[in-house]
């Protein structure tokens, strides 16, 4: 068989290419799988293992050890660790919720940043320093950290970061921040973090995008309004769902010809959908590569369907195949059209 093309290598020239790790990955349980993941990918982002709630679970515990595993294999293979994410109101240690006291937050919060971003500054290429605190009215999400702290909390959160962390790139990373409402809260933030002499380096647009509706004209405009600041852009959980919310994988199956079910392109996917799904990946790679001198990390949120957090949500169990892998990590339509732009 042909070797199948590297995409790190592919758009070396270009952005950097990245995908979500967890355990099984990073802990190099399955030779194959190890090798397949430093041949495709040059940057990863941990799916869960550096949020607070795993890395911070008591007061004064912190569970390094995944963490310090994924550093070594981004070491061992040459990829660059973004690490995800230091202030985030979901996956939170349960112990915050039976905090009252503004000090106490505050404290978790210096804290947290502190200790985590320090022991990795250097170790890590770039740390999301927050997470989703924008509402889709461009507002400011009501979370935990804007009850307690106030809506300064994301400079502070940055200028924590900077202190502790020098080395280190930091991000803003949100969804839907290419939509035009929630774009201009983000780009207030933005402004509002510059304007205190504290350093942002970049904002992550999460990418998680519906097939047959991505959104390529809000895409382009957030490029060019994100550079304007000054600022990388970075698509950070790109993945495109193929089914619609309340429907489960299988019946996708049920419906496919024994032809669909036997082409290899397919990979369990009727061919209309999986067509439309390689249409707006190469529509989407060739708006990143038209702005490659801003765009400069591309993260897919799994490294093959399989892996997709989209299998679990919003129904556990579903059967999804938003990415350019199948299950077997061989590729898609979508990624021999991506690739395609290439030659
Ligand atoms: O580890 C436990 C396991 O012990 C338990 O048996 C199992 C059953 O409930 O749950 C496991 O934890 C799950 C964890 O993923 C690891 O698989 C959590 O329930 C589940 O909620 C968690 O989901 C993650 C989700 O963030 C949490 O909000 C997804 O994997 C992860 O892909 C997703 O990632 C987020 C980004 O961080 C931020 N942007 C959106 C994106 C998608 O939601």
């Amino acid at each position: 068989a042909q070797k199948i093309p590297s995409l790190k290598d592919t758009f070396k020239k270009d952005f950097g290419i990245g995908t979500a790790l967890n355990n099984a990955q990073f802990e190099e349980r399955d030779p194959q799988m190890t090798q397949f993941i430093a041949r495709q990918f040059n940057m990863a982002t941990p799916e869960n293992i550096m949020k607070s709630a795993l890395i911070h679970p008591k007061w004064d515990t912190y569970n390094f050890e995944p963490a310090d595993k994924l550093v070594e294999f981004g070491k061992k293979h040459n990829i660059k660790i973004n690490g995800h994410t230091l202030i985030w109101h979901s996956q939170l240690p349960s112990f915050i919720r039976g905090i009252k006291s503004k000090d106490s937050i505050q404290t978790f919060f210096r804290d947290h940043i502190k200790t985590v971003a320090g022991r990795y500054d250097g170790k890590v290429f770039s740390w999301d320093v927050v997470n989703e605190a924008l509402n889709e009215d461009g507002t400011m999400r009501k979370t935990v950290f804007l009850d307690h702290l106030g809506d300064n909390y994301v400079t502070e959160a940055f200028r924590l970061a900077q202190q502790a962390a020098p080395k280190t790139e930091l991000y803003y990373n949100d969804y839907n921040n290419e939509k035009p409402a929630k774009r201009a809260g983000c780009i207030a933030l933005i402004k509002k973090i510059q304007a205190a002499g504290v350093r942002i380096d970049g904002v992550g647009i999460q990418g998680h995008w519906h097939v047959g509706r991505v959104p390529l004209k809000d895409i382009e405009e957030s490029i060019l309004q994100y550079a304007a600041l000054g600022l990388k852009v970075m698509f950070t959980e790109l993945d495109i769902e193929v089914l619609p919310r309340n429907f489960q994988g299988a019946e996708v199956s049920q419906r496919m010809t024994a032809n669909e079910q036997s082409n290899p392109y397919t990979a369990g996917l009727p061919d209309n959908v999986q067509q439309q799904l390689a249409a707006d990946y190469e529509a989407l790679f060739k708006l990143f590569l038209k702005y490659k001198d801003n765009v400069t990390r591309v993260t897919f949120w799994g490294v093959n369907d399989g892996d997709s957090w989209l299998n679990n949500w919003p129904i556990r169990g579903r059967t999804s195949y938003p990415l350019l892998f199948d299950r077997n990590n061989q590729p898609k339509l979508a990624f021999y059209k991506v690739v395609a732009l290439k030659k």
